[in-house]
């Protein structure tokens, strides 16, 4: 379980992130919110990548900064707008994933090849990174976050710049994975996890709302109305300005 408490994050004298407290259990979250709410910032926290100001992150009950490289097998992550080596064949670049994340080497054919599957890539997993569509690469990089079958999967904006059939065949992927661990999809496309995410986290002015059912938060702000009508009525004020 992740347990997040009190999580503050400021750049200067501007806070991201306020107060932010949750549990995660098993199952997916989506994490929505306009573009700039700070969902970037709280998943590089989430990944050690970025230091808070104050609170803290448990996995299990241990701060996750004191886990070191317990951590790196526990976790997959596809950051938003990752650069690929255009040189790097697939293959080449989800070995290098397996030995950053300590795969025992004797898994790591195996792995890549169920990954692979997973992702569709299978006849294109030889070929140079360069060759890919903007689709493959988002594949890719899905692949990437979950070889090793990690139990804390992140997503960030995962369908950033595809096509509308490539964003639901992303999505597709997203909703194959199984449910037995966290996955989080922080994305301001309602679409991408609507119908994929029964627990919704809703960034607002650095401040989560409490609420993270999304079938109560329709009844809460969008009776007989969707996630998308949900997203609307708290953020509409914003597009104002
Ligand atoms: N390294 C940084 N230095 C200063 N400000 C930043 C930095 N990274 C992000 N920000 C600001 O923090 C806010 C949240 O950004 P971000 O976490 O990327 O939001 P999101 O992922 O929801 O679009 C934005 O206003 C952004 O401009
Ligand atoms: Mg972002």
């Amino acid at each position: 379980m992740l347990e997040i408490k009190d999580l503050c994050k400021s750049y200067g004298s501007k806070k991201v992130l306020k107060n932010i407290s949750c549990k995660l259990s098993n199952g997916v979250y989506g994490l929505l919110g306009p573009n700039g709410a700070g969902k970037s910032t709280l998943m590089n926290i989430i990944t050690t990548n970025l230091k808070a100001n104050s609170g803290s992150i448990l996995w299990d009950g241990k701060e996750i900064t004191k886990l070191g490289n317990d951590y790196r097998s526990i976790l997959g992550y596809m950051p938003q707008g990752q650069g690929l080596y255009n040189g790097f064949t697939g293959y080449m670049f989800l070995n290098y994933i397996a030995v950053l994340k300590d795969i025992p080497k004797n898994l790591v054919k195996d792995e890549i090849k169920r990954v692979t599957e997973a992702v569709n890539l299978t006849d294109n997993i030889n070929k140079k990174i360069g060759t890919y569509s903007g689709g493959m690469k988002q594949r890719l990089l899905i692949a990437s976050a979950i070889i090793g079958n990690p139990k804390l999967i992140i997503f960030d904006e995962p369908t950033a710049g595809l096509d509308p059939k490539e964003r639901v065949r992303v999505k597709k992927m997203l909703s194959a994975l199984s449910k037995d661990k966290i996955i989080i999809v922080a994305t301001h496309i309602v679409p991408d996890i609507e119908n994929m995410a029964k627990n919704i986290l809703v960034l607002k002015d650095g401040v989560l709302l409490k609420e993270t059912k999304a079938d109560k938060l329709i009844e809460q702000y969008a009776p007989n109305g969707n996630l998308e009508d949900v997203y609307m009525s708290i953020f509409a004020s914003e597009d104002k300005v």
